[in-house]
């Protein structure tokens, strides 16, 4: 008998305010076809004053719980992935529980950025297995709006607010149910660390900073670390890419989820996309996706899904589970 993880109830929240490339093109020199072009964004959310990363997170939260059927009573720890907290410091997770009601158990952030939520995900797995927590929040959440330089149109055209959030619980997997996180890989590495990160920070300048990124050398990087994480994850399981029913990627640019895609031999109508709509949401967009394709009845119980993302750090990493 060994404890395993499953996935019992997703959700997402978007704020309702959504900036069109159109109207980006007046604030900054781009236009709806260089942005679709090279992006596949059509459009993004924004958040309005006083919306704040826990606003967010405490709303897919809730939405997560219910697909769950269950209460804040029932969850033993949350984690919060962002890069956006609403301070330096308490984080962002310790306000969601208070927000919850939640007066019992922890919460704690995880920071990796993009790669955000599968950290947080593999950190709640290895928690549950263990026999740590029975029942894991699991967030990811981010305003990553308030962190971009609004002249600066290299970036500020990719990027967009929201959250999405999983409850993740343990069971014994004698039961016979065959659903479960199969496994987790991650990985980092710091020397790449100038092409995509911010140039301020509490410890650093004082200051919040803002989003910097040499486009190029991300792309490059993404779509080959992409595959290989998602060739690991395939492998450690004895499985292989015609295995896979879904793949539910970080949706940083619809050019890097086809590369990626096509590199693992996968169908287009395999690939969850949100980023036409969403854009970047940093570690929001795995959970927002996944929540977008359980909603739609698109994944389905039984079924092999794949998870990965590559962020600032760089960090990237993916997570195989079934359905
Ligand atoms: N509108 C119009 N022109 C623009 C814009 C814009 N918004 N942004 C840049 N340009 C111009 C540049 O100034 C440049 O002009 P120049 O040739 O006169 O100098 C030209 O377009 C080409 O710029 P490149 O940066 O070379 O364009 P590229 O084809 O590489 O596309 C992009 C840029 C979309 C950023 C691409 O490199 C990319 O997607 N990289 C991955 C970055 C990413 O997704 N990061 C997200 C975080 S990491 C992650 O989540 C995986």
């Amino acid at each position: 008998m060994a404890i395993v993880s499953r996935i019992i109830g997703t959700g997402s929240h978007l704020p309702e305010k959504i900036i069109t490339n159109d109207e980006l093109s007046k604030k900054v020199d781009t236009s709806d076809e260089w942005i679709t072009e090279r992006t596949g964004i059509r459009e993004r959310r924004v958040v309005k004053d006083g919306e704040t990363t826990s606003i967010l997170a405490l709303q897919a939260a809730e939405n997560a719980l219910e697909a769950a059927n269950i209460t804040p009573a029932d969850i033993d720890v949350i984690i919060v992935a962002t890069t956006t907290p609403d301070n330096t410091f308490p984080s962002t997770a310790t306000k969601v529980q208070a927000m919850l009601g939640m007066h019992h158990g922890y919460g704690f952030d995880i920071q990796a950025v993009c790669s955000g939520f599968i950290y947080a995900l593999s950190v709640a797995d290895g928690m549950i297995r263990s026999g740590q927590a029975n029942r894991v929040l699991v967030i990811g959440a981010e305003v990553i709006s308030r962190i971009l330089d609004w002249t600066d149109r290299s970036t500020c055209v990719l990027f967009g607010d929201g959250a999405g959030a999983v409850v993740l619980a343990g069971f014994d997997d004698s039961d016979g149910d065959t659903s479960r996180v199969l496994s987790t890989h991650l990985h980092s590495d710091g020397r790449l660390r100038e092409i995509l990160h911010v140039d301020g920070g509490p410890g650093s300048t004082g200051t919040i900073g803002h989003l910097r990124m040499l486009g190029r050398e991300v792309f490059r990087h993404a779509v080959n670390n992409l595959a290989a994480v998602a060739e690991e994850a395939l492998a450690a399981n004895n499985l292989t890419s015609s295995d896979i029913d879904w793949l539910v990627p970080h949706q940083a640019n619809k050019r890097i989820l086809d590369g990626t895609a096509k590199k693992l031999g996968l169908n287009d109508d395999q690939v969850v996309i949100t980023v036409d709509r969403h854009a970047n949401t940093s570690a929001a967009s795995i959970p927002l996706a996944l929540d977008e394709a359980v909603r739609d009845g698109r994944i389905e119980k039984g079924q092999i899904i794949l998870m990965e993302a590559m962020g600032g750090g760089l960090t990237w990493g993916s997570a195989l589970l079934r359905w």
